[in-house]
């Protein structure tokens, strides 16, 4: 595999290596898959896309596609599991780039973004270029299910990205609203990735439904995970910035949930850094131990930890098996990651 960061700590049911040794060659193929189809050639969008691809990543989805498949049918045809999972990584480095530009981030992947490298013009154009690779791939497949599964929830996320857009700079924004946002935008996707699996391996409608609710509930607790990151990462291992979100003017969970404790003052701290694309490091320090002295990092990670609970719980509802197992692994990870 190439320099993919698919890290897994210690944690329930299986142990790491045993979870690697598992996932491993469905992620291998994945990757033959994703190098084999991202095009070789010189041209600006494959070295873009390539750019994204050869970057790294934790190829979560695609992993959430083989374990759902596995958790059905053990058997599953793997060479069809690749192609899904090379489609849902495609969509999601379609996202990424795309939503790069719209973040106007500078690091992706412990790498310069593809926007930074070649700019937004080219960066926006290879997105599509990326999406229309997964679009290929399912029309090889030829299951409208996929299709339509695929679709659809890149649709939603699309919405969700452009629903986080229209709530930029709100410090008011209700967290029913931030929830349907991460809902739309990460959630439906998780979700998808594992219904996905799960029509591949010819699941029935009961079955399918059981790892939908799991995928639903894993990607709500990843994306409050990846909030929470965004204060509280060490950039050298998410290689990403961090405070992106604030400067950007995202008001996401640990902001949300400090602003109706804060003091006056404190208020006027928080609204003067969100969305303050110049806020220095000291202004990012003042806003985080507010936000810690309230007590919103810890909350956000129960809110994490609740969903992982929901998680579980739709997993309980599967026949046990080392996929299962591996699932759950997954769930700890979520919450867990540092990256
Ligand atoms: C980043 O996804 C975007 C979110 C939905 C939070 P990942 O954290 O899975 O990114 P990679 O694929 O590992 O780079
Ligand atoms: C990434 O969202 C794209 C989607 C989830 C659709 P974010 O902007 O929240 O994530 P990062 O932090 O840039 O990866
Ligand atoms: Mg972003
Ligand atoms: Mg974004």
């Amino acid at each position: 595999m190439t320099n993919t960061t698919f890290l897994v700590p210690p944690c329930v049911g299986v142990s790491p290596a045993a979870f690697l040794e598992f996932v491993q060659p469905d992620l291998v193929r994945v990757e033959a898959r994703l190098q084999e189809d991202v095009g070789r050639e010189d041209r600006l969008v494959a070295l873009v896309a390539r750019h994204l691809l050869l970057a790294g990543g934790k190829r979560l989805r695609p992993a959430m596609v083989a374990l759902a498949a596995r958790a059905v049918e053990p058997d599953c045809d793997g060479a069809r599991i690749a192609v899904i999972g090379a489609v849902v990584e495609f969509v999601h480095m379609a996202t990424l780039v795309h939503d790069d530009v719209v973040d106007d981030t500078a690091t992706r992947r412990g790498k310069p973004t593809a926007n930074a490298v070649f700019g937004n013009g080219a960066a926006v154009l290879s997105g599509d270029y990326i999406l229309a690779r997964a679009m290929r791939l399912l029309a090889i497949d030829g299951d409208l299910r996929l299709f339509r599964t695929v679709a659809e929830i890149t649709a939603e996320m699309s919405e969700g990205e452009v629903m986080e857009i229209a709530a930029t700079g709100r410090a008011d924004l209700p967290i029913a609203e931030y929830t349907e946002i991460v809902r739309k935008k990460t959630a439906a996707f998780v979700e998808g990735c594992c219904r996905c699996g799960a029509v591949v391996a010819h699941a029935d409608e009961s079955t399918e439904e059981a790892l939908g609710r799991y995928g639903y509930s894993l990607g709500m607790a990843f994306q409050i995970a990846d909030d929470l990151l965004d204060y509280t990462g060490d950039p050298e291992v998410t290689g990403k910035p961090r405070g992106t979100d604030l400067r950007d003017g995202r008001a996401t969970l640990p902001f949300l949930l400090a602003m109706p404790a804060a003091t006056e003052s404190e208020r006027a701290q928080l609204l003067s850094a969100l969305g303050n694309d110049r806020l220095d490091e000291a202004g990012f320090h003042a806003t985080f131990a507010i936000l810690e002295e309230h007590g919103a990092f810890d909350r956000t990670r129960a809110e994490a930890r609740e969903y992982v609970d929901q998680a579980n719980q739709a997993l309980s509802q599967l026949p046990a098996s080392l996929s299962a197992d591996c699932l759950t692994m997954l769930t700890e990870f979520v919450v867990q990651r540092d990256r």
